[in-house]
This record gives structure tokens, sequence and C-alpha cells, in this order.
């Protein structure tokens, strides 16, 4: 391992960007081991023609050593164009089969196999293809739609991805009026509102943003004036009600950075408003936020494990690469 000394400008420098967001949990021994860690993940990175992809949800040390930092849609596209041996994929296990399907020939490595998402888990393939059996006799245009955040064997039975950046589009631009989408119902409640095509919902939920309640948004805004409340479409309805926008995880750090104004409340998980508080300099960013405890079980020590051991690879069968890809890749056409 390199070690890194108590007054090297590296631990400094990371004491500065990460002790303004917490001075406790980047205090300076927690600064000196992530600055030893970030100076080995880089080694090991050459060493390996490695890259790092981050979800916009990872802890900001991760973003130390991350070479793209994103949303669902931009990390989909980071992964297909990756030109590298080996991805990490610092984030949950749907993102990282994702970057498998689109890139089969790499070797995609999840630092924490226990990464889950709790609405990937709320529809199996064989739950999917009963449903549209039965919806199909009713509605014999029927398309099934999924969000992203589903097992690779789901994707493989659907006719097309999407994400939250892209969701309406997709549905809008899918030759069908009737879309069966899965799994997450606020979003499909959102795409409902932003289209005449029917939807029909799957019924199930991101733990961390359906626990958000309209009342914490509503008490944001009348302690804040001028607050300009930015959320996420896997809030519930009425959550989304109160917002000024609706947005990916990206997006928001976009609208953020663009708008001319200074103070947000940020309804999504709590890292995106870490990532605001880092890049976007001179705003305030308020947290109306709940952690997701799948993201956080990547760390920068499990990265380093991953990268040194290579650990855990991503492995699926060629027949479902090959289905779910075609999903993802309908979804990248109809979906920018
Ligand atoms: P984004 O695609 O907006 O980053 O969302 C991913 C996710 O898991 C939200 O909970
Ligand atoms: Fe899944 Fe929700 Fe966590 Fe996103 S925030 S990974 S949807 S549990």
């Amino acid at each position: 391992m390199i070690s890194v000394s108590v007054q090297s400008p590296a631990v400094e420098a990371l004491s500065r960007k990460l002790g303004t967001l917490d001075p406790v949990a980047y205090g300076p021994d927690e600064c000196r081991r992530y600055a030893a860690q970030i100076a080995e993940i880089a080694r090991l990175k050459r060493e390996r023609k490695a890259i790092v992809l981050a979800h916009n949800y990872q802890r900001p040390e991760i973003f130390e050593v991350a070479d793209f930092i994103g949303d669902s849609l931009e990390l989909a596209r980071a992964a297909r164009d990756a030109d590298a041996d080996l991805i990490v994929f610092c984030g949950v296990h749907f993102m990282a089969e994702t970057a498998k399907i689109l890139n089969p020939e790499r070797m995609v490595l999840l630092p924490d196999l226990k990464a889950g998402c709790s609405l990937a888990e709320s529809v199996t393939a064989d739950a999917l293809a009963e449903r549209k059996a039965e919806l199909a006799r009713a509605y014999p245009d029927l398309k099934v739609v999924s969000y992203v955040n589903c097992t690779a064997d789901v994707k493989a039975i659907s006719d097309a991805c999407c994400t939250s950046a892209n969701a309406v589009k997709v549905v809008e631009a899918i030759d069908s009026e009737h879309i069966l989408f899965v799994p997450d119902r606020n979003l499909a409640d959102y795409v409902q509102s932003q289209t005449r095509k029917t939807i029909i919902a799957w019924d199930g939920n991101c733990y961390v943003h359906h626990q958000i309640t309209p009342d914490q948004v509503d008490r944001s805004r009348r302690s804040i004036p001028g607050i300009r409340v930015l959320a996420h479409p896997e809030c519930r309805r009425d959550v989304l009600a109160l917002a000024d926008a609706v947005l990916s995880t990206s997006a928001m750090m976009r609208y953020a950075r663009d708008s001319d104004a200074d103070k947000f409340l940020v309804v999504t998980e709590c890292g995106l408003s870490d990532r605001l508080l880092m890049e976007v300099p001179g705003k305030r960013f308020f947290k109306a936020c709940k952690l997701c405890h799948y993201m956080k079980m990547i760390t920068l020590e499990g990265t380093l494990d991953s990268l040194r051991h290579l650990r855990y690879e991503i492995a699926l069968p060629d027949a479902v690469i090959r289905d779910a890809r075609r999903a993802l890749e309908r979804m990248l056409e109809l979906g920018g």
C-alpha cells in the first residue's frame, strides 16, 4: 500500500474538500486513510487498465477515484463506450449488470454483491411473463417497458428499458398505446401524468424515495422562502405535486448549476446533495433526503479490494445478455 504522510498535500486537499461536508466523518485520520487508498486505487487502475464508474449516490470519497460519475442513463452510455480492460462499478447490482450487458467483452466488477435494490427485487421474470400474457389478451398491442432498476432476466423479456431521465420519451416513442411499466409504481404514475397512452403499473417502489412525505417538503418550503424543490420521479405522487422540477439525478445537477435560484431542496437519496455541495459552489442545498443502504455498501476499501483481487465479477448467461441488450439498445435508440 502507498503510504501518505500526515502533512501530504493530498491529505490536506482531501480534508479541505470532504471536511466541509462532514468534519467528523472526514477528520484527519479518515482523510489520511482515504488518501492512501485513493493513491493505491489509482496505481491499480493503471496496472489493470481499469476504469471506475460511479453513480451519483455514492460516497464522496468514491467520487475521488471515479473516471465517470453520473445517473443511470449516463452510466449505461459510459459502460457501452468504455475503452478499458476492466470496469469497476461503484453503484448497485442492476447497474453493474447493465454495464456487463452493454459491454460483454469487458470484465465488470461490483465491490459488494449485496448492493442490491428494493425496486429490482419487486419483479421477477416469471411474474412479469405471467402478467404480460394475461394483459396481452385484453391489449394485443401491449409492450413492456422496464425501468433499468430491474434484473437482467426482467430486461431480457422487456420490449424496451428506460431510466428516470428518458422514461417519458421511451414510452412516447414505442409503437404501442398500452404499456406495462415495471417495476416502479411512482415512476409509472409520473409517466402517466405526461402521456396520453395507457400505463399499467407494476406495484414496486424504491424504499428510499417512497418514505419521503409531503410534510417534509412542505416544512422546508415554508421555512426557507424562495427555495426551489427538485424531486426524483421515484417519489410519491403527493411529493412530486410539490416539486418545481421532477428530474433524474444528473438532471438535478444541471438544473442547480444553470438555474438563477440559489437555494434548493434536494428530494432524493442524500449522496446527490453531497455531490451538489462539492461541485456547485455559491449555492445552498437543503436535504429532504434518505440514505440508500444498498448504495452505501460500496466503500473505498471495498473498491480497492475489488481491484486488487478482481472481485466480484458479474457473469450472465449469453442468452440473457443477448435479449437484455436488445431492450437496452432499444432504450438508447428511442430515449437517447
Ligand atoms: P437516476 O437514474 O436518476 O440516477 O436514478 C437511479 C436510482 O436508483 C434512483 O433511485
Ligand atoms: Fe434502488 Fe432506491 Fe437504492 Fe435507487 S435509491 S438503488 S431505486 S433502493
